[in-house]
Protein backbone atom coordinates (compact mmCIF):
# COMPACT_ATOMS: atom_id res chain seq x y z
CA UNK A 1 0.00 0.00 0.00
CA UNK A 2 2.97 2.35 0.89
CA UNK A 3 4.65 1.39 -1.98
CA UNK A 4 1.57 2.71 -3.98
CA UNK A 5 1.34 5.62 -2.80
CA UNK A 6 4.75 5.99 -2.98
CA UNK A 7 4.75 5.33 -6.81
CA UNK A 8 1.79 7.48 -7.52
CA UNK A 9 3.24 10.19 -6.14
CA UNK A 10 6.01 9.48 -8.21
CA UNK A 11 3.79 9.46 -11.56
CA UNK A 12 1.79 12.56 -10.45
CA UNK A 13 5.32 14.31 -9.52
CA UNK A 14 6.50 13.08 -13.22
CA UNK A 15 3.36 14.94 -15.01
CA UNK A 16 3.50 18.02 -12.93
CA UNK A 17 7.39 18.22 -14.58
CA UNK A 18 5.92 17.63 -17.66
CA UNK A 19 3.00 19.86 -17.47
CA UNK A 20 5.25 22.24 -15.95
CA UNK A 21 7.36 21.99 -19.30
CA UNK A 22 4.82 21.84 -21.80
CA UNK A 23 3.23 25.37 -20.11
CA UNK A 24 7.15 26.78 -19.54
CA UNK A 25 7.95 25.86 -23.42
CA UNK A 26 4.44 28.06 -24.62
CA UNK A 27 4.78 30.73 -22.06
CA UNK A 28 8.80 31.29 -22.77
CA UNK A 29 8.92 32.25 -26.36
CA UNK A 30 5.30 34.55 -25.67
CA UNK A 31 7.21 36.49 -22.80
CA UNK A 32 10.89 36.70 -24.71
CA UNK A 33 9.82 35.55 -28.39
CA UNK A 34 9.37 39.76 -29.06
CA UNK A 35 12.89 40.32 -28.32
CA UNK A 36 15.17 42.05 -30.96
CA UNK A 37 15.47 45.17 -32.48
CA UNK A 38 13.37 48.22 -31.72
CA UNK A 39 9.75 47.97 -32.50
CA UNK A 40 9.51 51.95 -32.58
CA UNK A 41 12.08 52.86 -34.53
CA UNK A 42 11.16 55.49 -36.85
CA UNK A 43 13.09 56.17 -40.65
CA UNK A 44 15.44 58.99 -39.29
CA UNK A 45 15.42 61.85 -42.52
CA UNK A 46 12.73 60.67 -44.20
CA UNK A 47 11.34 59.20 -47.11
CA UNK A 48 12.47 61.13 -50.52
CA UNK A 49 12.08 60.01 -54.29
CA UNK A 50 15.48 58.90 -54.40
CA UNK A 51 15.56 56.49 -51.46
CA UNK A 52 12.15 55.19 -52.79
CA UNK A 53 13.50 54.39 -55.99
CA UNK A 54 16.78 52.53 -54.28
CA UNK A 55 14.53 50.72 -52.55
CA UNK A 56 12.59 49.58 -55.84
CA UNK A 57 16.20 48.18 -56.49
CA UNK A 58 16.97 46.70 -53.73
CA UNK A 59 13.35 44.85 -53.68
CA UNK A 60 15.00 43.45 -56.77
CA UNK A 61 18.02 42.36 -55.71
CA UNK A 62 15.90 40.53 -52.60
CA UNK A 63 13.70 39.22 -55.06
CA UNK A 64 10.77 39.64 -53.33
CA UNK A 65 8.73 39.78 -56.30
CA UNK A 66 9.03 36.10 -56.43
CA UNK A 67 7.32 34.78 -53.22
CA UNK A 68 4.91 38.28 -52.48
CA UNK A 69 3.25 38.67 -55.88
CA UNK A 70 1.45 35.27 -56.81
CA UNK A 71 0.87 34.61 -60.63
CA UNK A 72 -1.63 36.73 -62.21
CA UNK A 73 -1.75 38.69 -58.55
CA UNK A 74 -1.37 42.13 -57.56
CA UNK A 75 2.23 43.45 -57.48
CA UNK A 76 3.19 42.29 -53.76
CA UNK A 77 -0.09 41.52 -52.62
CA UNK A 78 1.28 37.68 -51.62
CA UNK A 79 -1.24 34.49 -51.57
CA UNK A 80 1.62 32.56 -53.14
CA UNK A 81 2.11 29.03 -51.65
CA UNK A 82 5.15 27.53 -50.79
CA UNK A 83 5.66 24.30 -49.34
CA UNK A 84 6.96 23.51 -45.80
CA UNK A 85 7.28 19.51 -44.71
CA UNK A 86 3.94 20.39 -42.26
CA UNK A 87 1.80 21.79 -45.30
CA UNK A 88 2.00 24.76 -47.17
CA UNK A 89 2.57 28.45 -45.90
CA UNK A 90 1.35 32.05 -47.84
CA UNK A 91 3.18 34.40 -48.35
CA UNK A 92 2.01 38.11 -46.93
CA UNK A 93 0.86 41.08 -48.21
CA UNK A 94 3.32 43.40 -48.15
CA UNK A 95 1.98 46.17 -50.13
CA UNK A 96 0.81 49.28 -47.54
CA UNK A 97 -2.96 48.60 -47.15
CA UNK A 98 -3.37 49.84 -42.98
CA UNK A 99 -5.56 46.51 -42.77
CA UNK A 100 -4.61 43.65 -44.30
CA UNK A 101 -1.30 45.13 -45.48
CA UNK A 102 2.14 46.13 -43.69
CA UNK A 103 0.66 50.33 -43.98
CA UNK A 104 0.58 50.45 -40.34
CA UNK A 105 4.78 49.33 -39.54
CA UNK A 106 6.97 51.39 -37.96
CA UNK A 107 10.35 51.05 -39.50
CA UNK A 108 11.35 49.17 -36.37
CA UNK A 109 8.17 46.58 -37.19
CA UNK A 110 9.42 46.38 -40.91
CA UNK A 111 12.83 45.70 -39.82
CA UNK A 112 12.40 42.89 -37.39
CA UNK A 113 10.06 41.72 -39.71
CA UNK A 114 12.88 41.25 -42.70
CA UNK A 115 15.98 40.49 -40.53
CA UNK A 116 15.13 39.03 -37.71
CA UNK A 117 11.94 37.08 -38.67
CA UNK A 118 9.63 38.54 -35.78
CA UNK A 119 6.34 39.90 -36.47
CA UNK A 120 4.77 43.26 -34.48
CA UNK A 121 3.11 40.54 -32.42
CA UNK A 122 5.87 39.00 -31.55
CA UNK A 123 5.63 36.28 -33.08
CA UNK A 124 7.99 34.39 -35.26
CA UNK A 125 7.85 33.80 -39.10
CA UNK A 126 7.85 30.87 -40.73
CA UNK A 127 11.56 30.17 -42.04
CA UNK A 128 10.18 30.27 -45.85
CA UNK A 129 10.68 34.40 -45.73
CA UNK A 130 14.23 34.20 -45.86
CA UNK A 131 14.54 36.23 -42.75
CA UNK A 132 18.08 33.95 -41.97
CA UNK A 133 19.92 35.13 -45.13
CA UNK A 134 18.19 38.84 -44.71
CA UNK A 135 20.23 39.31 -41.58
CA UNK A 136 23.02 40.30 -43.35
CA UNK A 137 21.10 43.26 -45.27
CA UNK A 138 22.47 46.78 -44.57
CA UNK A 139 20.55 49.48 -42.39
CA UNK A 140 20.74 51.69 -45.59
CA UNK A 141 19.16 49.02 -47.53
CA UNK A 142 16.56 48.35 -45.07
CA UNK A 143 15.56 51.85 -45.15
CA UNK A 144 15.24 51.72 -48.82
CA UNK A 145 13.22 48.70 -48.90
CA UNK A 146 10.81 50.50 -46.37
CA UNK A 147 10.71 53.48 -47.82
CA UNK A 148 9.98 51.51 -51.39
CA UNK A 149 6.96 49.81 -49.51
CA UNK A 150 5.60 52.27 -47.85
CA UNK A 151 5.46 55.14 -51.05
CA UNK A 152 6.34 53.21 -53.71
CA UNK A 153 4.06 50.49 -53.92
CA UNK A 154 0.39 50.51 -54.79
CA UNK A 155 -1.64 49.56 -51.35
CA UNK A 156 -3.67 46.60 -51.82
CA UNK A 157 -6.54 44.76 -49.48
CA UNK A 158 -6.06 41.67 -49.28
CA UNK A 159 -6.81 39.47 -46.65
CA UNK A 160 -3.46 37.16 -46.06
CA UNK A 161 -4.73 33.18 -45.98
CA UNK A 162 -4.03 30.87 -43.28
CA UNK A 163 -1.26 28.46 -43.27
CA UNK A 164 -2.67 25.21 -44.78
CA UNK A 165 -1.42 23.37 -41.15
CA UNK A 166 -3.59 21.53 -39.09
CA UNK A 167 -3.24 22.47 -35.69
CA UNK A 168 -1.63 21.59 -32.94
CA UNK A 169 1.25 21.58 -35.77
CA UNK A 170 0.22 25.22 -36.90
CA UNK A 171 1.07 26.76 -33.04
CA UNK A 172 3.52 29.42 -33.67
CA UNK A 173 5.64 29.73 -30.72
CA UNK A 174 7.65 26.22 -31.66
CA UNK A 175 9.13 28.34 -34.94
CA UNK A 176 10.41 31.01 -31.84
CA UNK A 177 13.01 28.51 -30.76
CA UNK A 178 13.64 27.76 -34.39
CA UNK A 179 14.98 31.22 -34.64
CA UNK A 180 16.19 31.11 -32.01
CA UNK A 181 18.56 27.68 -32.79
CA UNK A 182 19.57 28.81 -36.33
CA UNK A 183 18.33 32.21 -37.08
CA UNK A 184 21.65 34.13 -37.12
CA UNK A 185 22.35 37.61 -35.20
CA UNK A 186 21.48 40.61 -37.60
CA UNK A 187 24.98 40.99 -38.94
CA UNK A 188 25.01 44.16 -41.72
CA UNK A 189 27.83 43.02 -44.05
CA UNK A 190 30.06 46.02 -44.93
CA UNK A 191 29.55 45.59 -48.73
CA UNK A 192 32.79 47.10 -49.45
CA UNK A 193 34.81 45.84 -47.28
CA UNK A 194 38.15 43.59 -46.82
CA UNK A 195 40.77 43.00 -49.46
CA UNK A 196 38.57 42.42 -52.34
CA UNK A 197 35.79 44.78 -52.81
CA UNK A 198 33.84 42.98 -55.50
CA UNK A 199 33.69 39.87 -53.68
CA UNK A 200 32.78 41.61 -50.43
CA UNK A 201 30.15 43.08 -53.07
CA UNK A 202 28.89 39.42 -54.09
CA UNK A 203 29.01 38.14 -50.68
CA UNK A 204 26.83 40.72 -49.59
CA UNK A 205 24.22 39.65 -52.72
CA UNK A 206 24.95 36.49 -52.71
CA UNK A 207 24.89 35.47 -49.11
CA UNK A 208 22.49 38.15 -47.68
CA UNK A 209 20.05 39.64 -50.54
CA UNK A 210 20.25 37.06 -52.95
CA UNK A 211 19.27 34.69 -50.32
CA UNK A 212 20.86 32.00 -53.32
CA UNK A 213 21.53 29.60 -49.62
CA UNK A 214 18.08 28.51 -49.26
CA UNK A 215 17.80 26.58 -52.79
CA UNK A 216 21.76 25.62 -53.53
CA UNK A 217 22.65 25.51 -49.86
CA UNK A 218 22.12 21.50 -48.54
CA UNK A 219 19.97 21.65 -45.31
CA UNK A 220 20.31 20.31 -42.01
CA UNK A 221 17.90 17.78 -39.47
CA UNK A 222 15.96 21.09 -38.33
CA UNK A 223 15.55 22.21 -41.93
CA UNK A 224 17.60 24.77 -41.34
CA UNK A 225 21.12 25.59 -44.50
CA UNK A 226 23.66 23.72 -42.84
CA UNK A 227 25.63 26.77 -43.63
CA UNK A 228 24.47 31.07 -44.32
CA UNK A 229 28.15 32.09 -45.71
CA UNK A 230 31.49 30.58 -47.58
CA UNK A 231 34.00 28.88 -45.19
CA UNK A 232 32.13 25.88 -45.00
CA UNK A 233 32.16 23.64 -47.62
CA UNK A 234 28.50 22.63 -47.52
CA UNK A 235 27.86 26.31 -48.53
CA UNK A 236 25.85 26.76 -52.06
CA UNK A 237 27.36 22.54 -52.57
CA UNK A 238 24.34 21.84 -54.43
CA UNK A 239 19.98 20.99 -52.59
CA UNK A 240 17.20 19.28 -53.99
CA UNK A 241 13.94 21.60 -54.13
CA UNK A 242 11.14 20.91 -55.81
CA UNK A 243 12.38 17.93 -57.31
CA UNK A 244 15.17 19.87 -58.95
CA UNK A 245 18.51 19.99 -57.95
CA UNK A 246 19.63 23.53 -57.07
CA UNK A 247 23.13 23.04 -58.52
CA UNK A 248 26.73 23.09 -56.74
CA UNK A 249 27.90 26.76 -57.34
CA UNK A 250 31.28 26.22 -55.91
CA UNK A 251 34.02 25.29 -57.96
CA UNK A 252 34.11 21.78 -58.99
CA UNK A 253 35.14 21.88 -62.66
CA UNK A 254 33.15 18.24 -62.81
CA UNK A 255 29.25 19.62 -61.53
CA UNK A 256 29.75 22.73 -59.95
CA UNK A 257 30.80 26.12 -61.68
CA UNK A 258 34.77 25.11 -61.92
CA UNK A 259 34.60 25.51 -66.02
CA UNK A 260 32.38 28.09 -66.00
CA UNK A 261 34.03 31.72 -66.57
CA UNK A 262 33.19 35.06 -64.52
CA UNK A 263 31.77 36.26 -67.80
CA UNK A 264 29.66 33.12 -68.25
CA UNK A 265 28.01 33.49 -65.12
CA UNK A 266 27.02 36.88 -65.62
CA UNK A 267 25.53 36.14 -68.93
CA UNK A 268 23.41 32.89 -67.38
CA UNK A 269 21.99 35.66 -64.66
CA UNK A 270 21.71 38.44 -67.15
CA UNK A 271 19.73 36.57 -69.92
CA UNK A 272 18.83 32.98 -68.73
CA UNK A 273 21.11 30.84 -70.70
CA UNK A 274 24.83 30.87 -71.83
CA UNK A 275 26.08 29.29 -74.90
CA UNK A 276 25.95 25.42 -73.02
CA UNK A 277 23.14 26.12 -70.21
CA UNK A 278 19.93 27.39 -69.91
CA UNK A 279 18.05 28.28 -67.03
CA UNK A 280 15.11 26.12 -65.45
CA UNK A 281 13.29 24.95 -62.56
CA UNK A 282 13.64 27.61 -59.71
CA UNK A 283 16.29 29.32 -61.02
CA UNK A 284 14.15 30.59 -64.23
CA UNK A 285 11.95 32.31 -61.61
CA UNK A 286 15.19 34.20 -59.76
CA UNK A 287 16.49 35.44 -63.39
CA UNK A 288 12.77 36.64 -64.45
CA UNK A 289 12.33 38.26 -61.69
CA UNK A 290 15.77 39.25 -59.99
CA UNK A 291 18.69 38.85 -61.45
CA UNK A 292 18.30 39.94 -65.47
CA UNK A 293 17.24 43.56 -63.63
CA UNK A 294 20.65 43.69 -61.50
CA UNK A 295 23.25 46.11 -63.00
CA UNK A 296 26.28 44.70 -64.18
CA UNK A 297 28.66 45.55 -61.47
CA UNK A 298 26.16 43.68 -59.35
CA UNK A 299 26.28 40.33 -61.51
CA UNK A 300 30.08 40.54 -61.92
CA UNK A 301 30.20 41.07 -58.36
CA UNK A 302 28.20 37.61 -57.65
CA UNK A 303 30.21 35.65 -60.69
CA UNK A 304 33.14 37.13 -58.91
CA UNK A 305 32.32 35.85 -55.01
CA UNK A 306 30.85 32.36 -56.77
CA UNK A 307 34.55 31.63 -58.76
CA UNK A 308 36.19 32.39 -55.25
CA UNK A 309 34.60 29.50 -53.42
CA UNK A 310 36.90 26.51 -53.74
CA UNK A 311 35.56 23.08 -55.30
CA UNK A 312 34.50 20.94 -52.32
CA UNK A 313 33.44 17.83 -54.92
CA UNK A 314 35.06 16.20 -58.11
CA UNK A 315 37.50 17.99 -59.68
CA UNK A 316 37.69 15.94 -63.09
CA UNK A 317 37.98 18.12 -66.19
CA UNK A 318 35.48 17.45 -68.78
CA UNK A 319 37.27 16.46 -72.48
CA UNK A 320 34.87 15.84 -75.40
CA UNK A 321 34.78 12.25 -77.07
CA UNK A 322 33.12 11.73 -80.26
CA UNK A 323 32.69 7.85 -80.51
CA UNK A 324 29.09 8.27 -79.87
CA UNK A 325 28.43 11.19 -82.15
CA UNK A 326 30.39 8.87 -84.93
CA UNK A 327 28.15 5.79 -84.36
CA UNK A 328 25.02 7.83 -84.20
CA UNK A 329 26.10 9.11 -87.59
CA UNK A 330 27.07 5.64 -88.92
CA UNK A 331 23.17 4.66 -87.77
CA UNK A 332 24.64 2.99 -85.00
CA UNK A 333 22.19 2.67 -82.26
CA UNK A 334 23.12 0.02 -80.29
CA UNK A 335 23.82 1.78 -77.05
CA UNK A 336 20.48 1.40 -74.87
CA UNK A 337 18.70 4.69 -75.26
CA UNK A 338 20.67 5.76 -78.36
CA UNK A 339 17.30 4.99 -80.12
CA UNK A 340 14.88 6.86 -77.80
CA UNK A 341 17.33 9.69 -77.93
CA UNK A 342 17.67 10.01 -81.65
CA UNK A 343 13.76 9.86 -81.96
CA UNK A 344 12.64 12.20 -78.98
CA UNK A 345 16.17 14.46 -77.90
CA UNK A 346 18.59 14.67 -80.97
CA UNK A 347 16.58 16.88 -82.98
CA UNK A 348 17.43 20.00 -80.91
CA UNK A 349 19.91 19.08 -78.53
CA UNK A 350 21.71 17.24 -81.80
CA UNK A 351 23.74 13.85 -82.23
CA UNK A 352 26.52 15.39 -81.11
CA UNK A 353 25.36 16.25 -77.87
CA UNK A 354 26.42 20.01 -78.49
CA UNK A 355 23.04 21.41 -78.92
CA UNK A 356 22.74 25.15 -80.26
CA UNK A 357 24.16 27.93 -79.00
CA UNK A 358 21.70 30.41 -77.05
CA UNK A 359 18.70 28.02 -78.39
CA UNK A 360 18.94 24.53 -76.94
CA UNK A 361 21.18 24.06 -74.24
CA UNK A 362 24.65 21.40 -74.84
CA UNK A 363 24.18 18.12 -72.90
CA UNK A 364 27.94 17.50 -73.60
CA UNK A 365 30.02 18.64 -70.58
CA UNK A 366 26.88 20.38 -69.09
CA UNK A 367 27.61 20.40 -64.71
CA UNK A 368 23.41 19.41 -64.62
CA UNK A 369 23.85 16.37 -66.83
CA UNK A 370 26.76 15.32 -64.83
CA UNK A 371 25.59 16.02 -61.31
CA UNK A 372 25.40 13.05 -59.24
CA UNK A 373 21.68 13.35 -58.16
CA UNK A 374 19.64 13.07 -61.51
CA UNK A 375 16.52 15.16 -60.12
CA UNK A 376 16.72 17.70 -62.48
CA UNK A 377 17.17 15.77 -65.71
CA UNK A 378 14.41 13.81 -64.59
CA UNK A 379 12.09 16.66 -63.76
CA UNK A 380 13.02 18.57 -67.13
CA UNK A 381 12.43 15.61 -68.96
CA UNK A 382 8.94 14.93 -67.56
CA UNK A 383 8.03 18.33 -67.63
CA UNK A 384 9.50 20.41 -69.65
CA UNK A 385 10.65 23.91 -69.79
CA UNK A 386 10.88 27.30 -70.87
CA UNK A 387 14.10 29.89 -71.10
CA UNK A 388 12.87 32.75 -69.59
CA UNK A 389 12.19 35.53 -71.47
CA UNK A 390 14.67 38.54 -70.68
CA UNK A 391 15.39 41.94 -71.55
CA UNK A 392 18.61 41.38 -73.60
CA UNK A 393 17.22 37.42 -74.77
CA UNK A 394 13.49 37.67 -75.01
CA UNK A 395 13.22 34.28 -77.29
CA UNK A 396 11.78 31.55 -75.09
CA UNK A 397 12.45 28.76 -76.07
CA UNK A 398 10.89 25.57 -75.13
CA UNK A 399 11.57 21.80 -74.65
CA UNK A 400 8.32 19.72 -74.45
CA UNK A 401 7.67 17.54 -71.36
CA UNK A 402 7.75 13.79 -71.82
CA UNK A 403 5.57 12.56 -69.16
CA UNK A 404 3.01 10.95 -71.83
CA UNK A 405 5.25 10.02 -74.54
CA UNK A 406 8.32 8.14 -72.65
CA UNK A 407 7.66 5.49 -69.74
CA UNK A 408 9.53 5.41 -66.44
CA UNK A 409 12.03 2.95 -67.97
CA UNK A 410 12.78 4.91 -71.43
CA UNK A 411 13.33 7.81 -69.26
CA UNK A 412 16.20 6.28 -67.24
CA UNK A 413 17.36 4.95 -70.73
CA UNK A 414 17.50 8.34 -72.42
CA UNK A 415 18.92 9.84 -69.68
CA UNK A 416 21.72 6.98 -68.57
CA UNK A 417 22.29 7.55 -72.59
CA UNK A 418 23.27 11.56 -71.94
CA UNK A 419 25.01 10.57 -68.93
CA UNK A 420 27.66 8.33 -70.51
CA UNK A 421 27.89 9.70 -74.33
CA UNK A 422 30.13 12.16 -75.47
CA UNK A 423 32.81 12.41 -72.80
CA UNK A 424 30.39 12.76 -69.65
CA UNK A 425 30.16 10.73 -66.87
CA UNK A 426 27.68 10.14 -64.14
CA UNK A 427 25.65 7.68 -62.20
CA UNK A 428 23.25 5.30 -63.57
CA UNK A 429 19.11 6.45 -62.82
CA UNK A 430 16.73 4.04 -62.58
CA UNK A 431 13.23 3.79 -63.20
CA UNK A 432 12.75 3.83 -59.43
CA UNK A 433 13.89 7.22 -59.25
CA UNK A 434 12.11 8.33 -62.29
CA UNK A 435 8.39 6.83 -60.87
CA UNK A 436 8.71 8.64 -57.67
CA UNK A 437 9.67 12.13 -59.27
CA UNK A 438 6.68 11.62 -61.76
CA UNK A 439 4.23 10.51 -58.41
CA UNK A 440 4.92 13.95 -57.18
CA UNK A 441 4.28 16.11 -60.08
CA UNK A 442 2.78 18.83 -60.42
CA UNK A 443 4.34 20.25 -57.15
CA UNK A 444 5.97 23.71 -58.02
CA UNK A 445 5.98 26.41 -55.44
CA UNK A 446 7.35 29.39 -57.15
CA UNK A 447 5.31 31.17 -60.04
CA UNK A 448 6.40 29.93 -63.18
CA UNK A 449 8.09 32.93 -65.25
CA UNK A 450 5.99 33.03 -68.32
C1 LIG B 1 11.25 32.66 -50.60
C2 LIG B 1 10.03 33.41 -50.42
C3 LIG B 1 10.11 34.83 -49.88
C4 LIG B 1 10.92 35.86 -50.29
C5 LIG B 1 12.00 35.82 -51.38
C6 LIG B 1 10.54 37.01 -49.51
N1 LIG B 1 9.54 36.70 -48.64
FE1 LIG B 1 8.74 37.94 -47.24
N2 LIG B 1 7.58 36.40 -46.56
C7 LIG B 1 7.48 35.15 -47.14
C8 LIG B 1 6.49 34.38 -46.44
C9 LIG B 1 6.06 32.94 -46.76
C10 LIG B 1 6.00 35.20 -45.41
C11 LIG B 1 4.93 34.84 -44.38
C12 LIG B 1 5.54 33.98 -43.32
C13 LIG B 1 4.59 33.67 -42.18
O1 LIG B 1 3.37 33.77 -42.36
O2 LIG B 1 5.10 33.32 -41.13
C14 LIG B 1 6.71 36.47 -45.52
C15 LIG B 1 6.52 37.54 -44.65
C16 LIG B 1 7.09 38.80 -44.83
C17 LIG B 1 6.84 39.94 -43.97
C18 LIG B 1 5.99 39.94 -42.73
C19 LIG B 1 4.64 40.41 -43.06
C20 LIG B 1 3.66 40.22 -41.92
O3 LIG B 1 2.60 39.71 -42.21
O4 LIG B 1 3.99 40.56 -40.79
C21 LIG B 1 7.52 41.00 -44.51
C22 LIG B 1 7.56 42.44 -43.99
C23 LIG B 1 8.21 40.51 -45.68
N3 LIG B 1 7.94 39.17 -45.84
C24 LIG B 1 8.99 41.30 -46.49
C25 LIG B 1 9.78 40.79 -47.53
C26 LIG B 1 10.72 41.58 -48.29
C27 LIG B 1 10.94 43.07 -48.13
C28 LIG B 1 11.33 40.73 -49.18
C29 LIG B 1 12.44 41.03 -50.17
C30 LIG B 1 13.63 41.69 -49.62
C31 LIG B 1 10.76 39.40 -48.96
N4 LIG B 1 9.82 39.48 -47.96
C32 LIG B 1 11.12 38.25 -49.65
C33 LIG B 1 8.23 34.67 -48.19
C34 LIG B 1 9.24 35.38 -48.85
C1 LIG C 1 14.26 29.11 -55.93
C2 LIG C 1 15.45 28.36 -55.83
C3 LIG C 1 16.74 29.03 -56.31
C4 LIG C 1 17.28 30.22 -55.87
C5 LIG C 1 16.73 31.18 -54.83
C6 LIG C 1 18.51 30.37 -56.61
N1 LIG C 1 18.69 29.32 -57.48
FE1 LIG C 1 20.26 29.10 -58.81
N2 LIG C 1 19.44 27.36 -59.48
C7 LIG C 1 18.29 26.77 -58.99
C8 LIG C 1 18.04 25.54 -59.72
C9 LIG C 1 16.87 24.59 -59.50
C10 LIG C 1 19.10 25.40 -60.65
C11 LIG C 1 19.29 24.25 -61.67
C12 LIG C 1 18.59 24.62 -62.96
C13 LIG C 1 19.40 25.50 -63.87
O1 LIG C 1 20.54 25.16 -64.20
O2 LIG C 1 18.87 26.58 -64.24
C14 LIG C 1 19.95 26.57 -60.49
C15 LIG C 1 21.09 26.83 -61.26
C16 LIG C 1 21.93 27.92 -61.08
C17 LIG C 1 23.11 28.17 -61.90
C18 LIG C 1 23.58 27.34 -63.08
C19 LIG C 1 24.45 26.20 -62.64
C20 LIG C 1 24.73 25.20 -63.72
O3 LIG C 1 25.65 24.40 -63.51
O4 LIG C 1 24.02 25.15 -64.75
C21 LIG C 1 23.69 29.32 -61.41
C22 LIG C 1 24.96 30.01 -61.93
C23 LIG C 1 22.86 29.78 -60.30
N3 LIG C 1 21.80 28.90 -60.13
C24 LIG C 1 23.13 30.90 -59.53
C25 LIG C 1 22.27 31.38 -58.53
C26 LIG C 1 22.51 32.61 -57.79
C27 LIG C 1 23.72 33.52 -57.97
C28 LIG C 1 21.44 32.77 -56.94
C29 LIG C 1 21.15 33.92 -55.98
C30 LIG C 1 21.11 35.23 -56.60
C31 LIG C 1 20.55 31.64 -57.15
N4 LIG C 1 21.09 30.81 -58.10
C32 LIG C 1 19.35 31.46 -56.45
C33 LIG C 1 17.47 27.26 -57.99
C34 LIG C 1 17.64 28.47 -57.31
C1 LIG D 1 12.08 21.08 -79.05
C2 LIG D 1 13.45 21.09 -78.63
C3 LIG D 1 13.87 20.14 -77.50
C4 LIG D 1 13.69 18.77 -77.40
C5 LIG D 1 12.98 17.85 -78.39
C6 LIG D 1 14.34 18.38 -76.18
N1 LIG D 1 14.87 19.46 -75.55
FE1 LIG D 1 15.95 19.44 -73.84
N2 LIG D 1 15.96 21.46 -73.85
C7 LIG D 1 15.41 22.28 -74.81
C8 LIG D 1 15.39 23.64 -74.31
C9 LIG D 1 14.83 24.87 -75.04
C10 LIG D 1 15.95 23.61 -73.03
C11 LIG D 1 16.06 24.76 -72.03
C12 LIG D 1 14.77 24.69 -71.19
C13 LIG D 1 14.71 25.66 -70.06
O1 LIG D 1 15.64 26.44 -69.86
O2 LIG D 1 13.69 25.62 -69.32
C14 LIG D 1 16.32 22.23 -72.78
C15 LIG D 1 16.95 21.80 -71.62
C16 LIG D 1 17.36 20.51 -71.38
C17 LIG D 1 18.17 20.09 -70.28
C18 LIG D 1 18.76 21.03 -69.20
C19 LIG D 1 20.07 21.57 -69.69
C20 LIG D 1 20.44 22.90 -69.06
O3 LIG D 1 21.54 23.03 -68.51
O4 LIG D 1 19.63 23.83 -69.15
C21 LIG D 1 18.33 18.75 -70.38
C22 LIG D 1 19.13 17.85 -69.45
C23 LIG D 1 17.61 18.33 -71.55
N3 LIG D 1 17.04 19.43 -72.14
C24 LIG D 1 17.50 17.01 -71.98
C25 LIG D 1 16.65 16.62 -72.99
C26 LIG D 1 16.34 15.23 -73.30
C27 LIG D 1 16.95 14.03 -72.57
C28 LIG D 1 15.46 15.24 -74.32
C29 LIG D 1 14.78 14.06 -74.97
C30 LIG D 1 14.04 13.18 -74.07
C31 LIG D 1 15.21 16.64 -74.69
N4 LIG D 1 15.94 17.43 -73.85
C32 LIG D 1 14.40 17.06 -75.72
C33 LIG D 1 14.92 21.86 -76.02
C34 LIG D 1 14.58 20.56 -76.32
Amino acid sequence: MAGKTHSTRIILFALLIIGFGIVAAYFVPALFGGIGGDPSASLTGGIDQHLIERGAYVAIEGDCAACHTAPAGKAFAGGLALATPLGAVYSTNITPDKETGIGAYTYGDFERAVRRGIRPDGRSLYPAMPYPSYARISDDDVKALYAFFMKGVAPVRQAALKPDIPWPLSMRWPLTYWRWAFAPPVQPAAATAGSDPIAARGAYLVEGLGHCGSCHTPRGIGLEEKALKAGSNAYLSGAVVDHYLASDLRGGAWAGLGAWRESDIVQFLKTGRTRNSAAFGGMADVVFHSTQDMSDADLQAIAHFLKSLPSAADDRKFAYEPAVTAALHMGDVSKTGAIDYLNNCAACHTSSGKGYPLTFPALAGNPVVNAADPSSLIHIVLSGGTVPSTGSEPTAFTMPGFKNRLTDQEIADVLNFIRSSWGNDAAQVDAGQVANIRASLPMSNYAKAP
